[in-house]
């Protein structure tokens, strides 16, 4: 069933064929749209080169391109970069965007110059025709590239992902990740006129993690404050968010920057060992953007296939989608960041049905009936539990993993209050693979879910944004028509839905698709 068409997104980022990795840069232009980036495998390459497409599976990586006026619908192109010069021979990676003052849009990434242990070099290109308000075609003026390349003492095979720059003290910074031994490394790098690049001496942070893919280092306003700061301008706080190879999840710190000195210093070091996750689910090599023309920090993740077995890849002929773009700010409490879909996304919404006031008893569940396309569906609900004198105590023994205490306690499992939610399945079948703490005041007995459903994918943000999960289902049964929603309270207390709306959810442009 995997294969089934019935089973590809239907509004989630997807290419029209074939496999699909992080997206890398959307440019901040003040004019709509934005021409966008991302790097997707073979079958949208032109036929020029000298490369046999592999289909689904991971290789042969280029800059696939599309473009959005809304980040919803999506429109294809041709392959903005793909291997052309001796340092991308074999493989253009991972990169990203800088909007430099003048207007001008810059693309910096990864370019592998020897196929036999991945040799990475930083490379950089400018678009051809500047006043092309799709920036189609792209140069890399030989004379500056590679811009980077690993040095003696540099692990050339884990050099890469260099991440938008920032202008600070009459320098533009970048980043580079990086590994040594098994410290994961933020190497910096510097230029004043963005052609000529010099890595400082120290990294801006390291950790010892392993390597740390597709950085993000970027500036938040003050806590709570939803606006978004763009990258070169102050922020009362920053986050480094590092994608770690080892497990294949991105995780994050706040801290504070120091300018004149080019470190970071996470509030809280403990952090460093991975205790926040953008997502607790299928989501990474994330990337964040500002958008100007709506003040807002917008976050772009790749959900990796949880069913990586690649003949099946093959035989699906797709893997790997994108999450819908969240807005991401930092919390209140200034101690974790939020993220909410982007409010685009509602312009998908159709035909609604809602529901208020209904206890849910220990034990029951009821169906939210009504919607024709319950396998494509936006589902807000709001919870108020009556008591939470039976709550469990939390057990340290589960070690601050929630995906731990579930894969053990799992949704079928009756406890004190909850287990309670949504699912998709009558409730005993329901086999959760993803969990999150979340870190909210419930003193008032009330949490809220929300939940993106697309056929194989499930995104959900709980208390508001403050825990996300994105987990990508194949079911057996929940296909198509056969997909269903239900609220269930597999607790001792009743749970009560205060207010629940669910909408179908149309389908954009997608790629062509
Ligand atoms: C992220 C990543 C990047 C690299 C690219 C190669 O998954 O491994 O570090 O540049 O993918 O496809």
């Amino acid at each position: 069933s995997i294969v089934s068409p019935l089973l590809r997104t239907g509004y989630h980022f997807q290419p029209p064929r074939n496999w699909i990795n992080g997206m890398l840069a959307i440019l901040e232009f003040l004019c709509l749209p934005l021409p966008f980036c991302s790097n997707v495998l073979q079958g949208v390459v032109p036929p020029v080169l000298p490369v046999q497409p592999k289909g689904a599976v991971w290789g042969n990586i280029v800059w696939a391109h599309s473009v959005s006026h809304d980040l919803i619908n999506w429109i294809a192109l041709e392959p903005a970069i793909y291997p052309s010069i001796p340092s991308d021979k074999y493989g253009c990676w991972s990169g990203s965007a800088t909007l430099l003052a003048d207007g001008t849009p810059a693309i910096t990434y990864t370019g592998i110059s020897r196929p036999d242990i991945n040799y990475q070099e930083q490379n950089i290109a400018f678009p051809k025709n500047k006043s092309d308000p799709l920036l189609r075609e792209w140069v890399k003026p030989p004379e500056l590239n590679p811009i980077a390349s690993p040095e003696a003492g540099i692990n050339a095979t884990q050099f890469r992902d260099p991440t938008t720059a920032w202008f600070a003290d009459g320098h533009w910074r970048m980043l580079v990740g990086g590994v040594r031994r098994t410290r994961g490394l933020a190497f910096v790098y510097r230029s004043r006129d963005f052609k000529k690049w010099a890595r400082a001496k120290h990294p801006l942070h390291s950790a010892m993690t392993g390597m740390w893919e597709c950085l993000d280092f970027f500036p938040v306003a003050g806590s709570g404050e939803e606006h978004g700061v763009d990258t070169s301008e102050h922020g009362e706080k920053y986050v480094l968010k590092a994608s770690l190879d080892l497990n294949r999840y991105d995780y994050y710190t706040i801290g504070s920057y120091n300018k004149g000195k080019d470190r970071y210093f996470p509030d809280d070091p403990a952090g460093d060992y991975h205790r926040l996750r953008y997502d607790y689910g299928n989501f990474y090599a994330s990337k964040t953007f500002y958008d100007p023309a709506k003040r807002r920090r917008v976050l772009l993740g790749w959900a990796n296939e949880s069913y990586i077995v690649p003949d099946k890849s093959k035989a699906k002929g797709w893997a790997g989608i994108h999450a819908i773009p969240r807005k991401m700010w930092l919390d209140p409490r200034g101690k974790q960041l939020l993220q909410w879909p982007v409010e685009e996304v509602e312009k998908l919404r159709g035909k609604s049905i809602s529901v208020g006031g209904k206890v849910v008893k220990p034990g029951e569940h009821f169906e939210v009936t009504g919607l024709a396309t319950s396998y494509q569906a936006d589902v807000e609900v709001s919870f108020e539990v009556s008591s939470l004198d039976k709550a469990e105590p939390f057990d340290p023994a589960y070690d601050n993993d929630a995906q731990k205490l579930c894969g053990v306690k799992g949704a079928d499992v009756k406890g004190g209050v909850g287990p309670f939610g949504l699912s998709s399945l009558s409730p005993d079948l329901y086999k959760p693979t993803f969990a999150g703490f979340a870190d909210a005041n419930i003193s008032n007995g009330k949490i809220s879910l929300r939940s993106l459903i697309d056929r194989s994918v499930v995104e959900s943000f709980g208390a508001g944004g403050k825990t996300c999960i994105l987990s990508r289902v194949y079911p057996s049964i929940a296909i198509g028509k056969g997909a269903h929603v239900y609220v269930f309270n597999n607790g001792e207390v009743d749970v009560k839905v205060s207010h629940l709306t669910a909408w179908e959810m149309k389908k954009p442009l997608m790629n062509g698709a």
